[in-house]
């Protein structure tokens, strides 16, 4: 009788203690499944051939320049990213296609300020209304920043239709890239049909030397998957930060510019939306007298370890950091590095990240009391409060933090198994691979007139 009330007391206590661990085993857990089914091709930077203080150097050296093929990490990310990951600006390799899609990704975002930002807070103003209550932060941006790309490339306002299509395939990208959810090709396919559609409505020329099923790859890869994606995430860290610290909210409403730049600035800092950037060499890289890194390498850019290097306390969220003149001494490369293939929107998106903050923090207050990692997982709950209501958000996050523990065990369960399941699809598929494999010759670097393969 005394045994058995004691194993049931253990097992309660095993059981409701399994928040506090379980998660942070299942994510080492999938880690070491990942790099069983992936291999350990690539050279960490930093790390024990490249130290930090080489980082950029190593990034912006011209033989870090492929970009897919050679690497098995490329099926995965190919994978993750269909349909027609080949034409995806982020994964063509050098040569005429890509300096054609560069140039016109380059003058779609050639924006005004003052356009970008009427465009921002229009779309804000759509997005936010009538809303209240307990939201998830990434849930609320999708359809905004939908709208905001699709008036970029259309220069018209947004269909519904349109919106839930770009919605849906931002949110199934999303989701599966965190392995909490499958791909959905249906999704997917479908916002493809729609582009092919209505690429005679793209308001600029699109390549010439491109299929239209190659055109409305590319628009559906950097525009609608991309850039919706990209600013979606980059919007629920910033909102997700300024609800887990009241006082920089307060700071960042009432305060000018510079500031919200400085919560921006840091919330990249703690929270880059890259993980891990990879680049193949095309050549060898010469690290010292004895030290070379040969042709064909594949080297795995870590961001969040760059970012930590070299600052005090760099777990520690502190906008104050950015206002200093030691900010220029940070290692702070959100967009990634100039000489090598950064980020086309690196001008564009803080200027419309700021206007929507704005909007958002003109019409509601924030709270939220979960945790804050870098892959947010859990799409970034958080109470909206509209400004001017009671605000009284005691039982709401007390409610909010039991539920993100709990979500947390399970979740990361399902990971384990999604995200299993999806690499070893992915090399199964092996997607790039078997595209340079293919005997067209104008494989080995991706050009205006080759055939897609998906
Ligand atoms: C806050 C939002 C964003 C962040 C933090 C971000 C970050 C980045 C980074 C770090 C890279 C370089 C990765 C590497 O070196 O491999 C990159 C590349 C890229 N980004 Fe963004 N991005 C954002 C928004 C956007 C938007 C709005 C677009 C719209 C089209 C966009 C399109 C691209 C493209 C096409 C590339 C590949 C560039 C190339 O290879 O030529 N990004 N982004």
């Amino acid at each position: 009788m005394l045994t058995a009330a004691l194993i049931t007391v253990v097992l309660l206590a095993v059981l409701a203690s399994l928040p506090w661990w379980l998660p942070a085993r299942v994510v080492a857990l999938r880690v070491r499944v990942f790099e069983r089914i992936n291999g350990d091709e690539g050279i960490p930077v930093p790390g024990d051939l490249v130290p930090v203080e080489r980082f950029e150097q190593v990034y912006a050296h011209p033989a870090a320049g492929g970009r897919s093929k050679g690497a098995a990490l490329s099926d995965v990310f190919w994978y993750w990213l269909s349909p027609g990951p080949e034409m995806h600006q982020e994964h063509l390799e050098a040569g005429d296609a890509y300096d054609a899609v560069a140039r016109l990704t380059r003058r779609m975002l050639a924006v005004r300020r003052t356009e970008a930002e009427e465009l921002a807070r229009r779309c804000a103003g759509r997005a936010l209304r009538d809303v209240r209550g307990l939201v998830r932060l990434r849930d609320l941006m999708i359809p905004l920043w939908a709208e905001f790309s699709y008036e970029l490339v259309f220069a018209e306002p947004c269909p519904r239709e349109a919106r839930d299509l770009i919605a849906g395939n931002a949110a199934d990208v999303a989701s599966s890239l965190k392995c909490t959810s499958l791909r959905h090709m249906g999704r997917r396919d479908r916002l493809n049909a729609y582009l092919l559609r209505n690429l005679h409505r793209v308001r600029l020329p699109l390549p010439e030397g491109l299929t239209p099923r190659q055109q409305a790859y590319y628009l559906h890869g950097a525009f609608f998957t991309t850039a919706v994606v990209q600013l979606s995430e980059a919007m629920a860290h910033l909102l997700l930060v300024l609800a887990r610290h009241p006082a920089v909210q307060e700071r960042a409403r009432a305060g000018d510019d510079r500031y919200l730049d400085q919560v921006i600035a840091e919330t990249m800092r703690l929270y880059p939306l890259f993980g891990i950037a990879h680049r193949i060499t095309t050549g060898d890289i010469e690290l010292d007298a004895r030290t070379t890194i040969p042709a064909g390498s594949v080297l795995c850019f870590n961001y969040p370890a760059f970012h930590h290097a070299g600052c005090p306390d760099p777990g520690r969220f502190d906008p104050d950091r950015f206002a200093g003149p030691g900010a220029k001494d940070l290692n702070h490369i959100p967009f990634g590095v100039a000489a090598n293939r950064p980020c086309p929107a690196w001008r564009l998106a803080p200027i419309a990240m700021r206007a929507v903050t704005r909007e958002v923090l003109d019409r509601h207050v924030l709270d939220s009391s979960v945790t804050h990692t870098r892959s947010m997982p859990h799409r970034g709950p958080c109470l909206l409060t509209p400004r001017g209501a009671p605000h009284r958000p005691g039982r709401a996050l007390a409610y909010l933090r039991v539920r993100d523990r709990w979500e947390g065990v399970w979740r990361s369960l399902v990971q384990l198994v999604l995200g299993t399941y999806m690499v070893w699809d992915a090399r199964r598929l092996r997607l790039c691979e078997r595209h340079f494999a293919s005997d067209a010759p104008e494989n080995t670097h991706a050009h205006p007139g080759s055939r897609h393969s998906s």
